[in-house]
């Protein structure tokens, strides 16, 4: 193979599928922006694959690696040290390697918060909020939403002791959250703000019913989904006449994120916003 200059640079992106994800384009489109040899590469591992994998990438040309379903809890486990967010969440979605070392970040709870600020003008203080799922990107956006103290979060997962779980590490870090885990469907009600974190809907067609009747009419929805832009799930709370925000925003801002954590420049949102916005209604 021809030798390209010591700058050239490979990133990763870990998880199983990803053959469909929209990440190499923003991320290629990106490094090409401001001039960076790298390639993003999308590689499908299975479970018990992500050890070894990690293992063998500290050394080479590895700059860094995005994580993403099912294996950011497993990431979590392989990194040599992480972030506060990444700590505390238990999920691991981004990593730098530098000096042989994996550093592991979570930008899908920074990206998250980002996009509610951005493209949503919305706050989560004083918020009440229910989340859908206790998975991985459960964990990075309610760690993340628990910082800016909202009025309670309730966890709602199919797996009741694993919401339960991610309930009890939420006030084991945030102490004077009012913090619950229920299992999917059960009651919640007066709900300000609902982020649909499952996978049901990865493969564009299933997806989880809501009795969006329980939010209240002011109430924002929000959809880690990003293909179709408009869920079927987000499609339901519009009929409500609820505002939503499609999981193309999170997306957006945890890469933007994840280039600023591997290459250390500002990346060129406008241009990834673009690119990810003309993908998806192509
Ligand atoms: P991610 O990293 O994207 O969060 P994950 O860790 O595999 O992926 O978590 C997937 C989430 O989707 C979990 O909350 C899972 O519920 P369980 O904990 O009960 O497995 C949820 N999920 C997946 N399929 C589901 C389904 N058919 N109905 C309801 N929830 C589902």
């Amino acid at each position: 193979m021809k030798d390209r200059g010591a700058s050239r640079g490979a990133v990763w992106l870990i998880g199983d599928p990803v053959s469909h994800s929209l990440s190499p384009l923003l991320h290629n489109a990106a490094f090409k922006k401001v001039g960076l040899p790298w390639d993003y590469v999308p590689l499908r591992l299975l479970k018990g694959q992500v050890g070894p994998f990690l293992r063998i990438l500290r050394h080479g040309r590895t700059m860094g690696i995005n994580v993403t379903v099912p294996h950011k809890e497993a990431a979590a486990r392989w990194v040599d040290r992480k972030s506060p967010l990444a700590q505390s969440s238990g999920a691991v979605n981004c990593i730098r390697v530098r000096g042989g070392r994996l550093e592991g970040y979570n930008t899908d709870g920074t990206g998250f918060i980002e996009a509610l600020e951005r493209e949503a003008d919305y706050s989560a203080r004083g918020k009440r909020i229910a989340i859908l799922g206790a998975g991985g990107a459960a964990r990075g956006i309610s760690f993340a939403l628990a910082e800016f103290r909202p009025a309670s979060i309730v966890v709602l997962n199919r797996t009741p002791a694993r919401g339960r779980k991610l309930a009890r590490d939420l006030k084991r870090r945030f102490r004077n959250l009012d913090v619950a885990g229920v299992p999917m469907g059960e009651w919640v009600r007066d709900v300000d703000l609902l982020v649909q974190t499952t996978s049901v809907g990865l493969d564009g067609r299933s997806h989880l019913r809501f009795p969006f009747d329980r939010l209240k009419p002011s109430a924002l929805v929000a959809d880690v989904i990003y293909r179709p832009r408009r869920t079927p799930f987000l499609r339901d709370a519009s009929r409500w006449g609820l505002r939503t925000l499609g999981g193309w925003a999170m997306f957006l801002y945890q890469a933007a994120e994840s280039f600023r954590i591997w290459t250390g420049m500002e990346p060129p949102v406008g241009l990834m916003r673009r690119k990810l916005l003309r993908a998806l209604t192509a």
